[in-house]
């Protein structure tokens, strides 16, 4: 039997720091209000001169190869999960792998917000383990400021998000190292955190550049108590889902990745798990919710910082647009 492991992870955040207190300075909002309710004390706004979302994951992607001691002309599928690709369309994918210099490889998007990253990692298991692929580069990537109303009438959800990449380097193993990826969807709550704009429903008179008045459909737009209320019960629920499949109990989890989306949330789970501070990284602090990018630039600073050793199990857990929601569970190889 093939199964696929994680050979390398590496991540990418622009230079531009964007403090609780700049913020303040834009908009009627405080440091203490954002510290209590969502924990982050800063985060990483792109310099549009210089950052693209391509060229931020091919940073992260060139960073995850070299770990994984993999040449670039190797990769022979890119997955590419992002909710905010440089352009409409094509995706990132195609601009990711024009950027790595490399020719004919496929490159498929994914647009699963916040689960898009377990989403995509669950889609290279497969292609590895059919023996389809071998050196799978699988993406989170996301640019959020330049999408956000950064006024006082956005500020719930404004404060919030942040920019950054994260990626990593699947490939084969005979020792398991994917064990099993959930996903799930439900499509009842697409407009409560959702972008409408630029949207083909739209009807064509309504599409005109010079029609739109009202510029609102362009910004994030997020029920964010109901997205919180919902989160935490689909995160215990597909956590749960991980540790059933593979007859393990959350003693068995030597680290828990949540997405990066409020530390409110990401305490509650570790309480409701009752987990200690060590088995449960967070780095929402430094660099807010950054959607795709949040779990990959997670897991690399883990392993930077030396809590992913060889045959850690490792959750990864997510919630978010759509909604949707997953998880991993991944037996850590060196
Ligand atoms: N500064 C100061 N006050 C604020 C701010 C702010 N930035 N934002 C809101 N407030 C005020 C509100 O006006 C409100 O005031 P009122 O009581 O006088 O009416 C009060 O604070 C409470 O507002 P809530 O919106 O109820 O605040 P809440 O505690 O729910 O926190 C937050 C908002 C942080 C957005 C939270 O709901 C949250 O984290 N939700 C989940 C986000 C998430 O998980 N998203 C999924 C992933 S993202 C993706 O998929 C793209």
């Amino acid at each position: 039997m093939t199964y696929s492991k994680i050979a390398g992870v590496g991540h990418h955040v622009p230079e531009t720091v964007i403090t609780n207190d700049y913020l303040s300075g834009i908009m009627d909002t405080n440091n203490e209000w954002i510290v209590e309710r969502t924990g982050i004390h800063e985060r990483r706004f792109i310099d549009p001169a210089r950052d693209t979302v391509a060229n931020m994951a091919a940073k992260a992607s060139r960073m995850a190869l070299e770990r994984a001691g993999v040449k670039a002309e190797d990769v022979d599928f890119i997955l590419f999960a992002t909710i905010t690709s440089d352009y409409y369309f094509p995706g990132s994918g195609v601009l990711l792998q024009r950027e790595l210099g490399l020719e004919s490889i496929p490159a498929m998007d994914i647009k699963n917000a916040c689960s898009g990253f377990i989403y995509a990692l669950s889609t290279a298991d497969q292609f590895i383990k059919t023996g389809m692929y071998k050196n799978v580069l699988v993406v989170g990537a996301e640019i959020q400021s330049t999408a956000l109303d950064l006024t006082t009438r956005g500020r719930g959800t404004a404060v919030i998000f942040g920019d950054g990449a994260g990626a990593a380097v699947l490939q084969p193993s005979e020792q398991p190292g994917v064990l099993s990826t959930h996903l799930h969807s439900d499509g009842r709550f697409a407009e409560e955190l959702y972008v409408k704009d630029p949207g083909s429903s739209r009807p064509h008179e309504e599409r005109q550049p010079e029609q739109i008045l009202d510029t609102s459909g362009f910004k994030v737009h997020m029920n964010g108590n109901l997205v919180f209320k919902h989160a935490v019960v689909r995160f215990m629920e597909v956590i749960k889902e991980a540790l059933d499949a593979n007859d393990m109990t959350r003693d068995d989890i030597d680290l828990l990745i949540p997405h990066q989306a409020n530390l409110r949330i990401s305490n509650y789970i570790q309480q409701k798990l009752g987990l200690p501070d060590e088995k449960v990284y967070n780095n929402i602090m430094r660099y807010g919710n950054t959607t795709a990018g949040s779990i990959p630039i997670a897991m690399s600073e883990a392993w930077e910082e030396g809590k992913l050793k060889n045959n850690d199990r490792l959750c990864l857990a997510a919630f978010g647009s759509g909604f949707t929601w997953a998880s991993a569970l991944i037996n850590w190889q060196e």
